[in-house]
């Protein structure tokens, strides 16, 4: 049988999902091993990333085929700035710049998302699949080890069930109508959305890590 498309992209980036797992910032953060300040720079990135692709997200959400994977649920950018008002005050724009990496990203993100469909599916999948798998353990973790509760990001109450829903969101990329080549493009552009990720931990590892981390 043919292997769906859904699981050809996870097993297609597996080994850089294991590397951005695996980042020392990621591992330190769990550990509590960083400044607080550390978690407000990631929650900083953060920002500047989402207020782009929602910026895609709103522009698409008519669109035949981007369209079904917009969800209001998903919608991260008010959390973003109630968690940086929690964690750095009301004047956090001031305070919240964006890192070389994260320009990098987020020039990305403009040159695709906005005119191909597939490109935005791609960061879109990048993103808020992590957000809801891995994401919800790094937001257990940081509650724990930094007592703070400025981790709203991380709460999907409005898509239901995070489990249901990335199973509704598989079925969603297997169903688009896309072909062999338009798949091949999209896996690559998920691949870049990783090498953009993980750019963006170094930056902050660089910036925070306190080279505790194994
Ligand atoms: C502490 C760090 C991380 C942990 C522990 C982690 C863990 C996981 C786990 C357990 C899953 C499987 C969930 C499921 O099948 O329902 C998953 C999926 C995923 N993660 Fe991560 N993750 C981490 C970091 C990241 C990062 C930094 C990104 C990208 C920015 C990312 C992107 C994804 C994506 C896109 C999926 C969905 C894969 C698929 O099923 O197609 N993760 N993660």
């Amino acid at each position: 049988m043919d292997e769906l498309f859904s699981a050809a992209v996870r097993r297609s980036t597996e080994g850089r999902h294991r590397d951005a797992e695996r980042a020392t910032f990621l591992s330190e953060l769990v550990r509590g091993e960083l400044p607080l300040a550390g978690y407000a720079g990631m929650v900083a990135q953060h920002h500047h990333i989402y207020a782009v692709l929602e910026e895609a997200a709103a522009a698409l959400r008519t669109d035949p085929v981007a369209g079904v994977f917009v969800h209001d649920g998903l919608t991260r950018l008010p959390a973003l700035e109630a968690d940086l008002v929690a964690l750095l005050g009301p004047g956090w724009r001031d305070r919240a710049p964006a890192s070389a990496a994260t320009l990098r990203y987020t020039d990305r993100l403009r040159a695709v998302c906005f005119d191909w469909p597939g490109g935005f599916v791609a960061h879109h999948y990048t993103r808020y699949l992590g957000d809801l798998s891995g994401g919800q353990y790094l937001a257990a973790a940081v509650r724990k080890v930094y007592g703070t509760t400025a981790t709203s990001f991380y709460d999907f109450a409005g898509v239901g069930s995070p489990a249901r829903f990335k199973t509704r969101y598989r079925e969603a990329l297997d169903a688009a109508p896309w072909s062999a080549e338009e798949r091949g493009r999209i896996v690559d552009e998920v691949l870049l959305a990783y090498d953009l990720n993980i750019a963006v931990l170094e930056d902050l590892g660089r910036e925070y890590s306190t080279g505790k981390a194994a």
